[in-house]
């Protein structure tokens, strides 16, 4: 199904056929660019950026690039194609065809799922906004950019499934969506990790390869949902959710290979020294991990939920990539779970949060090995490593509890003296944002991460890839 690109909302699923839905969306349509031009990108409405928009769905066609000023982005409604008599793949209705609405007795559960997704897409917008005026460069300038159109898109793509499927309630909720913000105390953003403002890059790295890779996990799992709009919307949202992850995964790389570089030239591993030439120690870089790390694992939720039982047994929620499982029932089955009081023995429907949240920690393993790779060629004497997830939890089984960074539980005075050892301190803020310096020449980067290997849709590192105005 081809984007029909002539519609004041672009969109591939035939809108013009349905007049009160296509009102209804034209008349959320000016909010949400209210929205952009108060919480967006601060100064950026003039600039020609080079991006990226989907012209179809499919894999091999789905993008063409050219200059765009962000607030002409053609946001709009992309599902990826219908998989042909598509069957439920796990729970109680196993083996039964997929729905197309929302069985009336399920609509608060979907419901309270879609919003909550949609919630964590304005929300970063809103954390980054500050980010384009301490820009390593052009290329990062571009890709942040990107990732904020496309997490704009994102929401969307929720605001389509609330208002085409959700009536009333849905509208309701969608106007919401614009309403709560980041760090608003008042009307806060629903989950605690997308009310942390992301002042630096280097948070904003972390973010990107860490946060954004819960929103992969989340995205797979409603990808198997009973509900097929929803599918069909969340396996679209993957093929733009993965160059989120790129921009941290080879952001975080060249901040390693950049301190390497100093390291080696000035024969040194002494973090001071390494901060004098304006690169990040090692061990600061392993505190911010630390602490995106910790922050994402939260978002899975408890070890133990009876609310993700019923998601999975009811079709809501499917584990990501459902079918490597064998059992795809999981009625009669455990999982033994560490918990303070030894092993604890959890039904594996309840313990669905618990699967996603150790097959995410092993998906984050994959860019440290690399990072590793680098380090050990160098023959530097240290290793980047993923903490326990017992570590700086806010909830489930661990939620409160104070251990080091293997998971060794410490009392509170002793996490404390330690703290700034295992997590960012004021100090280490403090230094990462004096090099946060603004740097747009084209084809400079600034000193505390190394160029890019190439550059965006074959184009060089010396290509203007925002035009500021
Ligand atoms: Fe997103
Ligand atoms: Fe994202």
């Amino acid at each position: 199904m081809s984007i029909n690109y002539s519609e004041r909302i672009p969109n591939n699923v035939n809108l013009s056929s349905d007049r009160a839905l296509q009102r209804a969306l034209e008349h959320w349509q000016p909010r949400f660019l209210d929205w952009w031009s108060d919480m967006g990108p601060d100064g950026s409405s003039a600039s020609d950026t080079y991006l990226r928009t989907a012209v179809g769905v499919n894999a091999r066609d789905w993008a063409s690039y050219g200059y765009v000023k962000m607030p002409d982005y053609r946001w709009g409604i992309f599902l990826a194609d219908p998989i042909e008599n598509r069957t439920i793949g796990f729970g109680d209705n196993y083996g039964d065809p997929v729905w197309q609405k929302v069985p009336g007795e399920l609509r608060t559960q979907f419901r309270r799922i879609i919003v909550t997704q949609g919630d964590t897409e304005p929300a970063s917008v809103e954390q980054q906004r500050l980010l384009g005026l301490t820009c390593p460069s052009l290329y990062d300038l571009r890709n942040l950019f990107q990732v904020n159109v496309e997490e704009g898109r994102h929401l969307w793509a929720m605001v389509y499934l609330l208002h085409a499927h959700f009536g009333r309630d849905g509208r309701e909720e969608a106007e919401e969506l614009l309403e709560r913000h980041s760090g608003d105390l008042d009307n806060p953003r629903i989950l605690g990790t997308f009310n942390q403002p992301i002042s630096d890059w280097l948070s904003f790295f972390m973010f990107t390869y860490f946060t954004d890779r819960d929103g992969k996990f989340q995205l797979k799992s409603l990808a198997e949902s009973a509900f097929d709009p929803l599918s069909r919307t969340c396996r679209f949202m993957l093929t733009e959710e993965a160059h989120h992850m790129f921009v941290g995964d080879t952001g975080l790389s060249r901040v390693i290979k950049r301190t390497l570089q100093v390291m080696k030239q000035m024969g040194t591993d002494d973090p001071a020294s390494i901060r004098a030439q304006g690169a990040v120690d090692l061990q600061t870089f392993q505190r911010y991990l630390n602490f995106w790390y910790s922050s994402s694992l939260d978002l899975f939720g408890a070890e133990e939920s009876s609310n993700a039982a019923f998601s999975f047994a009811n079709g809501i929620k499917g584990r990501p990539d459902e079918a490597t499982y064998g059992d795809h029932v999981a009625s009669d089955s455990i999982l033994k779970i560490d918990s303070q009081d030894g092993l604890k023995e959890v039904a594996t429907r309840n313990a669905m949060n618990e699967v996603m949240r150790t097959s995410y920690t092993q998906d984050c393993a994959i860019g440290l090995k690399r990072w590793n790779r680098l380090i050990a060629r160098e023959k530097v004497d240290f290793e980047i490593s993923l903490p326990s997830s017992k570590f700086n939890r806010n909830i489930g089984f661990w939620g409160g509890i104070t251990t080091d960074p293997t998971g060794n539980e410490v009392a509170i005075n002793e996490f404390d003296k330690r703290r700034s050892d295992w997590l960012p301190s004021e100090s280490d803020n403090k230094f990462i944002s004096s090099l946060m310096q603004r740097v747009v020449t084209p084809g400079k980067i600034a000193a505390w991460l190394a160029p890019p290997e190439r550059g965006i849709d074959n184009k060089g590192l010396d290509y203007e890839y925002v035009r500021l105005r």
